[in-house]
């Protein structure tokens, strides 16, 4: 709901394929979804500096990094959490239309917040990555020590022990980082983009 009355929107001078005309490449986001320790934010910034190395506009959210910021008001509450991703939504669009390729690696564990995003983004401007890594494995990883303290009770309301994960049906790539290299995970989103036209106008 828009809280805010009496709001003309402002056309910009520059449009977004003008920027993407300067960038040579559409602005698009790498939506990264999976549990905590799946390795979401390794391989978005592995795509992310791969992506850079050709020349592309790039940028990384991490659902760490802006809950130390602009979400530092957020908790993982349910209400929380669909906020944050609303709000990610939004600044990633700010981003597409920037002309910037945007790689966000967030656990966004509900499947309508990730199609609420994917509604906002224009066509074409949102591909969803499924980092289908098997909670066992994640626990295992626990390179935060996280989900240990979820299991003695020490964080409620944790990702995959104590709060739901809706995983993707129709994510546009699916990797399994439990089987898969970074590299050669990064190698497949990569093949997909060209595919598909992104990495050029
Ligand atoms: S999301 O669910 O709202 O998308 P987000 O990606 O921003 O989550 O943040 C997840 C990160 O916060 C995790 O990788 C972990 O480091 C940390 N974290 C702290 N508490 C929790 C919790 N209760 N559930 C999941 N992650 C948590």
């Amino acid at each position: 709901m828009n809280k805010s009355e009496n709001i003309v929107w402002h056309k910009s001078a520059v449009k977004q394929t003008d920027r993407e005309n300067r960038n040579g490449h559409k602005g698009f986001v790498i939506w990264f979804t999976g549990l905590s320790g799946a390795g979401k934010s390794t391989l978005a910034v592995e795509v992310e500096k791969q992506l850079f190395k050709l020349g592309c506009s790039t940028y990384t959210l991490d659902g760490d990094n802006i809950r130390h910021g602009l979400n530092k008001n957020l908790d993982f509450s349910s209400k929380g959490r669909i906020e944050n991703i609303r709000r990610i939504g939004e600044v990633a669009k700010l981003f597409t239309d920037a002309g910037v390729i945007v790689c966000t690696a967030f656990i966004s564990p509900y499947k309508k917040d990730r199609n609420s995003v994917r509604q906002l983004l224009d066509k074409n401007r949102f591909i969803e990555v499924f980092i289908n890594c098997p909670l066992k494995e994640c626990e295992k990883r626990d390179p935060k020590g996280l989900y240990k303290k979820a299991r003695k009770g020490e964080i409620t309301d944790f990702t995959g022990i104590s709060a739901p994960y809706e995983q993707p049906e129709n994510a546009e790539i699916t990797v399994d980082s439990s089987v898969e290299t970074v590299k050669e995970s990064a190698g497949k989103i990569l093949k997909y983009l060209n595919k598909h036209g992104y990495l050029s106008v």
